[in-house]
């Protein structure tokens, strides 16, 4: 997938504009504080209804504005467009529209519009809470395996009643124990979509990062959530005391978690921040790969201020995989001069010059 159109108006300090993006490279250059970022934003808010900034919206709505929107025309794999369209009400309402219709959930925008988002805050995916790294995972899951999204919804809804159950006890013993069968099968399909996907994920991860950086002895590992000899049934039975002391259930795929180790430590606890950037890229490009191959479109990147952390020789690398993916790439950075050479002559690559939030295309990539 691509945005052949994009037209934003009210996020933070931009100016109503319409934009036609490169199918490929898409570079966004300007000063601290010209709106390059918030242009990311508001793809962003297009593929997945949310800011990736903050956790709150109102933010993210013009100063005076009542509303801000972003339209998108998606270039769609199997051939032809879809018209995307969200819009954010300083009340809290808010609208998705696919293709003249009302969507019920951002699930249907996330489909259409798989982004891989690359920014500063990236290493936190290394350094950060278990669920993050399920983010990822399930993300990557989520797009491969379409039977993923059915069984999750399962997990949750069993997962609840149980929890609930932990805490009140008011279900009868029978009830309870099928609640407790649909949990464990719901979770053994979601191990094994996890697990194949990690096993596909691992050797592109590992060639990919290859292409970085040297880490050599760097490993990935998927930790289910569980003991791994033992039947979650099992598990969950022998810790019913200390669930019910807790309130919630302590084991399952709610539990799951990715580790990535180096020389027996966390990678996390070794890595220089512009090595922790890098294996964080590699896992993203790694996941846009699985995409491609999957047959369901291509992925689009955001990526951040990509220059920050990194050298010369590591800039480029990044800048030669980001190419290979032939995905569309966003990419922001201050000066354009580090990023403007180096891109292969067929690659369209397409310059924006962001200032006081007015952007204008600088080189198009049809010229
Ligand atoms: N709701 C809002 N309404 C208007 N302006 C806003 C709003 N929120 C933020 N801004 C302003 O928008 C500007 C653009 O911010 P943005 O983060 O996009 O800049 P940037 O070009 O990415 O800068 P940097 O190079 O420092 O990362 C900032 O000056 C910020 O103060
Ligand atoms: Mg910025």
């Amino acid at each position: 997938m691509s945005l052949r159109r994009i037209m934003v108006t009210a996020v933070r300090n931009l100016h109503p504009v319409t934009l036609s993006p490169s199918p490929r490279i898409n570079i966004l250059y300007g000063a601290n504080g010209s709106g390059k970022t918030s242009v990311l934003e508001a793809v962003h808010l297009l593929g997945l209804a949310r800011s990736f900034r903050s956790t709150r919206l109102n933010p993210v709505i013009q100063y005076e504005q009542p509303a801000c929107t972003v339209f998108g025309e998606v270039q769609l794999a199997e051939g032809g467009t879809s018209n995307l369209g969200v819009s954010r009400e300083r009340a809290g309402e808010f609208t998705i529209r696919i293709d003249g219709q009302n969507a019920k959930s951002a699930a249907q925008l996330a489909e259409l519009l798989p982004l891989q988002l690359i920014n500063p805050d990236s290493f936190r995916l290394l350094e950060g809470a278990p669920k993050i790294r399920r983010q990822f995972l399930d993300w990557g899951v989520f797009h491969v395996e379409p039977r993923f999204l059915p069984a999750w919804q399962r997990l949750q809804k069993a997962l609840r009643q149980r929890n609930s159950w932990l805490r009140h006890g008011t279900l009868d013993p029978a009830s309870q124990a099928a609640w407790d069968r649909e949990l464990c099968l719901a979770s053994a399909e979601i191990d094994e979509y996890r697990r194949n996907y990690i096993k596909a994920l691992k050797p592109v991860f590992e060639r990919t990062l290859s292409e970085l950086v040297e880490l050599d002895g760097l490993t990935l590992s998927y930790y289910r959530g569980w003991d791994k000899d033992r039947e979650l049934q099992e598990v969950l039975a022998s810790s019913l005391l200390r669930d019910q002391q807790m309130g919630h259930t302590q084991a399952g795929p709610q539990r799951a978690d990715l580790r990535l180790r180096l020389a027996a430590n966390n990678a996390a606890d070794i890595l220089s921040r512009g090595q922790q950037k890098l294996v964080v890229c590699a896992l993203r490009i790694a996941q846009g790969h699985l995409v491609s191959q999957a047959r369901r479109g291509h992925c689009i990147y955001l990526v951040d201020d990509l220059p920050s952390e990194l050298d010369d020789q590591h800039r480029r690398a990044l800048c030669r995989l980001l190419e290979e993916l032939r995905c569309q790439v966003f990419i922001t950075c201050v000066d354009h001069e580090l990023l403007r050479e180096g891109w292969q002559t067929e690659t369209p690559v397409a310059l924006f010059h962001v200032e006081q939030g007015r952007i204008t295309q600088t080189h198009d990539h049809r010229e």
